[in-house]
């Protein structure tokens, strides 16, 4: 199927790694040119490599989402380099540790909310004046279904992404009426570097059998009996940001395997 992605001008935050980088290149394989944001310059340079490889067109927008004047500069470049931007995916997010609400710091705490909500508040600002004067626009936004059910270990990072879904709504509210659309994308546990860094810790502290046998209990939870990839995370982001879903907006689609019906 033909998504129509070809020549869109796709921003898309923390693409300098996992599935963030994932898209990045799967937005170039569709003719999309995509500005390519991370914190890291050594990321977005090997996200860039990759697209390049592809045969694909990128360039770097390199900032820190939560520095609100650094994303508006970041926008005004990309938007300038290549006219315009029609797709915005929030997808950088943190989470600190996977630890008890208790057992984690305050600061800590306001690191998950300010670049996983802020952050993306932040891009949205600076995006949707230019969608609103183009009458066109497609915001995705990176949710979690842990935001959706609540999960240990996860509270903080679960209540900004709570507060991601619940902006995206209302932000979806606000300019559906100038051909905008804003969706969030809800993936459950993903194979990606970020889940790999928590399991690594994980066999560090209980050992890699324990690991092992909690992987497969953790599967028997999935109606699919797997676990996400990346790809099936960036296969729904290309639909939600294509003209093929001109009349959904507001919605959360969760990529979960079946985890949660909600
Ligand atoms: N992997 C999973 O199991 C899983 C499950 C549910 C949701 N998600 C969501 O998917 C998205 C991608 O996750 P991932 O697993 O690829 O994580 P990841 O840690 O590999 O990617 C996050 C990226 O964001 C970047 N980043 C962090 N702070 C930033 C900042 N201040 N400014 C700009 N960039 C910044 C990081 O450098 C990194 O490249 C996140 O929104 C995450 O919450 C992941």
């Amino acid at each position: 199927m033909d998504l129509g992605l070809s020549g869109k001008v796709v921003l898309i935050t923390g693409s300098g790694s996992g599935i963030g980088q994932h898209m990045a290149v799967a937005f170039a394989a569709e003719g999309a040119k995509v500005a390519v944001n991370d914190i890291s310059a050594k990321g977005i340079e090997e996200t860039l490599r990759m697209i390049e490889a592809a045969g694909g067109a990128g360039g770097a927008a390199q900032c820190d989402i939560t520095d609100t004047a650094a994303v508006g500069a970041m926008v005004a470049t990309a938007a300038k380099k290549w006219g315009r931007i029609d797709i915005l995916v929030n997808n950088a997010a943190v989470m600190t540790q996977h630890a008890l609400f208790l057992e984690k710091s305050p600061e800590q705490c306001d690191q998950e909310i300010r670049v996983t909500l802020y952050g993306t508040i932040n891009c949205i600002r600076a995006a949707l004046p230019g969608m609103i004067a183009r009458k066109y626009g497609k915001i995705v936004n990176i949710a979690t279904d842990a935001a959706r059910v609540g999960q240990e270990r996860e509270a903080v990072y679960a209540a900004a992404k709570g507060g991601v879904i619940a902006f995206t709504k209302s932000i979806a509210r606000e300019v559906g009426r100038d051909n905008i659309n804003a969706n969030v994308i809800s993936p459950g546990a993903t194979n990606s570097p970020m889940r790999n860094a928590i399991l690594d810790k994980m066999r560090q502290s209980m050992g890699a059998e324990r690991v092992a046998e909690r992987e497969e209990k953790v599967k028997r939870v999935y109606p699919l009996r797997r676990i996400g990839e990346m790809e099936d995370v960036s296969n729904a982001v290309l639909f939600a940001a294509s003209d093929r879903a001109r009349h959904i907006t507001g919605q959360v689609l969760s990529v979960n395997g079946g985890f949660a019906m909600l």
